[in-house]
């Protein structure tokens, strides 16, 4: 099978630089590097772009309470971020910051055109204000009395207790979360992006109508956002701006304004883009201008839709560059069912995971196993985790190596019948033969689809058919009665049945690349010596000569491994 050859920008959305990255961020990192993996593998061209999403009103805050400089802050997390993301194998082409000069010119430049187009308005609006700190407030930094149930300490946005949405200015008895102090209503000139101009309207409603660029489930919802009754656009203009002290940058030709951090957060894929192409010679306008025929694809998670799919492509395309092909958004994570929760212990910083010593690419395998490309949520529960790993990775799997190695090298020395020379006669091996050439294509539609919930089990069937095949076959057997007779008829035969399991173990190892790289890798470099490692078209083609014997490469997990995990923090 050939591949059909294409160029992709792919970017995973940017975290925040004011905290860990826990195992809720991590299906995304590993959705997307998988998906990445796959394609990379497939021939394709694919640059996988990320970065710490660093300004905004919580990180100049955490940096005060920490005593440090908002730099000095967001250099330690990048530090942080970039050593769990490796930890887990989240292979990023380029990890840069919105921090950053590229940032600024393209965040100013998307701002100026905007402008140019008519599409930029100031407003006064009235907002709390913390007389003591001298700065508005964010919504999350007032609390208060729900208006509606009365509930005490509830956020200025949103009532935790009886779902109420409303605005800060309703909350009773409102108090500032920096100061303590009763906060004052006051008036200050914001920047608005028009997004309630009809020509931001019309161009988003044709924008999302384009087949395959959103999900099923986020076209509803986005259509529900984008009409109202009467067909007619009901977006709002989108307040863009934001009064110092700010830690972000200054808006041009403003004193004291500053862009809001959702404006230059996703501008900062493309200055991380911008950084990727001055260090490997690339063309930036190659894939940002409109004309571009690299696909640009958005991993992200389905509360941040609202900006993917709105603010994004309207602030790209009225700015003068090109718009995304797809974004691909997945659910929220629980955990044994229910919301992580730091009281709970569910809270799981990547750190405190590796900390756990179980094996970081199992969390890959199952998070894999439970994606399947919709916006639905996916629960982590631990006894399907472990029993999951031992039956299907380790018990399945490996399994195939380790029945099959002891007697390859023993007998033959780890030398393998050529891949030309290798039929059997007979009904089970030409049913396996049949299954894997079968499955191939639609574990590789699969893949394509983010369903790696489908593309395991179909793996894990492959796997049970080598596994019957070696049990009706009985190597064990037939070495007996070798060792027994020295037969030569017998030994062919059975040199026969171990390289079929093995090239077929082989074929199961590409099939599972993109989830457990470094299994693989391992397994490439030090049982079968290769030179070169295997890409997804070496399934068809595979010529293994010799392996070299089998080597312990995965353990089970042990009830205490995860009763680490678990613990109460
Ligand atoms: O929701 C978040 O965690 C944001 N930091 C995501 C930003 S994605 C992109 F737009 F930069
Ligand atoms: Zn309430």
């Amino acid at each position: 099978m050939l591949p059909n050859v294409k160029r992709y920008l792919v970017t995973s959305a940017l975290p925040y630089a004011n905290g860990p990255i826990h195992i809720g961020h991590l299906v995304e990192y590993i959705q997307t590097d998988i998906w990445v993996r796959f394609k990379k593998l497939m021939g394709n061209d694919v640059v996988y772009i990320c970065a710490d999403d660093t300004h905004g009103t919580p990180i100049m805050l955490k940096a005060e309470k920490e005593g440090l400089d908002p730099e000095e802050l967001i250099n330690k997390v990048w530090k942080e971020h970039t050593s769990d993301f490796a930890a887990f194998s989240v292979d990023f082409d380029n990890y840069y910051s919105t921090h950053s000069e590229e940032n600024r010119e393209l965040s100013e430049l998307i701002y100026k055109n905007l402008k140019k187009e008519g599409l930029i308005s100031v407003k006064s609006i009235e907002q709390m204000f913390d007389e003591e700190k001298k700065m508005f407030l964010p919504d999350r930094f007032i609390l208060g009395e729900c208006p509606l149930c009365n509930s005490s300490d509830q956020y200025g946005d949103s009532c935790e207790s009886c779902g109420a949405t409303y605005t800060p200015t309703d909350l009773i008895n409102p108090r500032s979360a920096v100061s303590g102090n009763t906060p004052i209503k006051k008036f200050s000139e914001h920047h608005f992006f028009n997004l309630s101009d009809e020509k931001c309207g019309s161009f988003l409603k044709q924008w999302t109508k384009f087949p395959s660029r959103l999900q099923p489930e986020v076209k509803n919802k986005i259509d529900e956002w984008l009409n109202d009754d009467d067909g007619k656009s009901k977006l709002s203009d989108w307040d863009i701006s934001r009064d110092s002290p700010y830690f972000g940058f200054k808006i041009p030709d403003t004193e004291d304004k500053f862009f809001y951090v959702w404006l230059d957060a996703p501008v900062g894929y493309y200055a991380s883009l911008l950084n990727w192409c001055s260090k490997t010679g690339k063309n930036f306008l190659d894939f940002t201008q409109p004309d571009s025929e690299i696909e640009q694809i958005h991993f992200i998670g389905k509360d941040i839709l609202y900006f993917h799919s709105l603010f994004w492509p309207a602030m790209l395309h009225f700015a003068g560059f090109r718009t995304p092909t797809a974004i691909y958004a997945h659910g929220f994570l629980t955990i044994n069912g229910q919301k992580m929760s730091k009281s709970r212990g569910t809270f799981i910083t990547a750190k405190e995971f590796l900390s756990s010593k179980i094996n970081p690419e199992f969390l890959r395998y199952y998070l894999a196993s439970k994606l399947n490309g919709s916006t639905e949520d996916l629960d982590l529960n631990f006894s399907e985790f472990s029993q999951k790993i031992n039956s299907e990775l380790v018990g399945k799997y490996i399994n195939i190596l380790s029945r099959c190695s002891g007697f390859l090298m023993n007998i033959f020395n780890g030398n393998l019948i050529p891949t030309n020379e290798l039929k059997m006669d007979c009904e089970s091996a030409k049913q396996l033969e049949f299954a894997f050439e079968n499955k191939h294509s639609l574990i590789l539609d699969c893949y394509n689809k983010r369903n790696t919930n489908r593309a395991i089990r179909e793996i894990i069937d492959l796997t049970d058919n080598v596994n019957s095949f070696i049990q009706n076959k009985k190597p064990w057997d037939l070495a007996k009665q070798i060792s027994e007779t020295n037969k030569m008829h017998l030994k062919v035969q059975l040199h026969l049945i171990l390289s079929l399991a093995i090239n077929y173990f082989a074929k199961l190892t590409i099939l599972l690349k993109p989830i457990v790289p470094i299994t693989c890798k391992v397994i490439e470099e030090e049982i079968f010596s290769l030179e070169e490692p295997w890409d997804m078209l070496d399934y068809d083609r595979l010529c293994i000569g010799k392996i070299r014997g089998f080597k312990h490469m995965l353990s089970r997990i042990k009830p205490e491994d995860l009763e680490t995990l678990m613990k109460k923090r």
